[in-house]
């Protein structure tokens, strides 16, 4: 392992992964390689900018030539693929382009490193792929997928490909199933920085449903270390959960929220819920913490630092919310606000 392709890289887990590795591994040279959708910002690798071990080049993963020509250029001999579309709201909204990068992307990544010989793939996946999970059950890495959305189904599709490269070819393959992730330089559009910076501008924040659903909350630099911790001692052909082990309903976590930004429960507004969405996500991680990995924050430090991060930097996050961004804002909200009694 010496000239790694990280693609995805200019994101939000993708960039605190090439921030640690940068950092952790001046031995390695560390490629970005991202298409720079809305979600992808180079303001996230600034930290990294004049490393010697570390490039970027602009590219898509669904783009056979351009992997090839990265591939080539660098030497690659591992991909770390975090590229994808990830927001379930716009999945339902806009699906195509989730099958495009999350499931022919991963396939063309697949089929380069087998032709090229790649040493190790490590696939970003989710644990949305093993779908709602009832009662006090924790998913496990064998368990089936049952994804509800079209963004979990079509990270569904990539974790298969990856499967079958590894079964067909012997592609040293490992996959990483993550939890809700939250932290510093995450696109303004998930609940955690949406609320954040939404509530500091005391506008009103919309809670979907009855805020009761379970999701399992999980620091950057953990999600991060988890995906280190498999990609250098995973098993071929594994995978593993990477969970925050920190489940919470909803409406806990953005109580909590207001609290510390010490804004009033006045903002709270319940509007209509998600289209299909999952009541609760919850995973069992002894797998990967039996390589070693156990996350280093709590759930209380995370979102302090958190929320600390987004009143310190609004000149990362101020400038995405314009143009696409206020678009994307009115089609999936403006309705909602509505049918609460929110005027635009
Ligand atoms: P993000 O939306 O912040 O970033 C995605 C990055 O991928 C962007 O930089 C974007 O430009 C790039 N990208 C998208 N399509 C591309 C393509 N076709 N070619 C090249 N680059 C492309 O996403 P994130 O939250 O950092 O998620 C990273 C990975 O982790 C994803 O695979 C996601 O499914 C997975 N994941 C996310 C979470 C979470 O809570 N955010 C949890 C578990 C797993
Ligand atoms: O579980 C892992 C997944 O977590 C990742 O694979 C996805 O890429 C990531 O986006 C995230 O998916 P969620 O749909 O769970 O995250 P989101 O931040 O969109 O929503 C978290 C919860 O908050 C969910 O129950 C929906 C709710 N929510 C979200 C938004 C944006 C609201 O109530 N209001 C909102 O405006």
């Amino acid at each position: 392992m010496r000239n790694i392709l990280v693609t995805g890289g200019a994101g939000f887990i993708g960039s605190a992964y090439v921030r640690l590795a940068v950092e952790k591994y001046p031995f390695y040279n560390i490629v970005v390689f991202d298409k720079l959708t809305y979600a992808g910002n180079l303001d996230n690798l600034l930290p990294v900018k004049d490393r010697p071990n570390y490039r970027f080049v602009q590219g898509d993963i669904a783009d056979r030539e351009a992997v090839r020509g990265a591939i080539e250029e660098y030497g690659i001999d591992t991909i770390v693929n975090f590229a994808a579309e990830t927001h379930v709201d716009r999945s339902i909204l806009d699906p195509d382009a989730f099958i495009i990068s999350n499931v022919v992307g991963v396939h063309i990544l697949l089929e380069a490193a087998h032709r090229h010989k790649i040493e190790r793939f490590l696939h970003v996946s989710t644990d949305e792929v093993y779908g709602d999970i009832e009662g006090n059950y924790f998913s496990k890495e064998s368990d089936p997928f049952a994804p509800n959305s079209p963004y979990a189904a079509s990270k569904a599709g990539g974790d298969l490909m990856v499967r079958a490269y590894h079964v067909t070819h012997g592609l040293n393959t490992v996959i990483t199933r993550g939890s809700n992730t939250f932290g510093p330089y995450q696109y303004p559009e998930k609940l955690l920085p949406l609320f954040i910076t939404e509530a500091m501008d005391d506008r009103p924040l919309p809670v979907y449903g009855d805020g009761m659903q379970v999701r399992d909350w999980l620091y950057v630099d953990d999600h991060a270390m988890g995906v280190d911790a498999v990609l250098h001692n995973g098993e071929p052909g594994e995978a593993y959960n990477v969970a925050g082990e920190n489940l919470q309903h909803n409406i806990d976590v953005i109580r909590r929220l207001l609290t510390l930004l010490g804004k009033p429960e006045s903002l709270l507004r319940f509007v209509p819920d998600r289209e299909g969405h999952d009541r609760r996500y919850a995973m069992d991680c002894a797998k990967l913490r039996a390589l070693g990995w156990q996350r280093q924050y709590t759930f209380d430090d995370a979102l302090a630092r958190t929320v600390d991060w987004y009143k310190q930097n609004e000149w990362w996050w101020r400038k995405i919310k314009t143009g696409e961004y206020l678009d994307y804002y009115r089609r999936q909200y403006a309705a909602r606000l509505a049918a609460a009694g929110v005027s635009s």
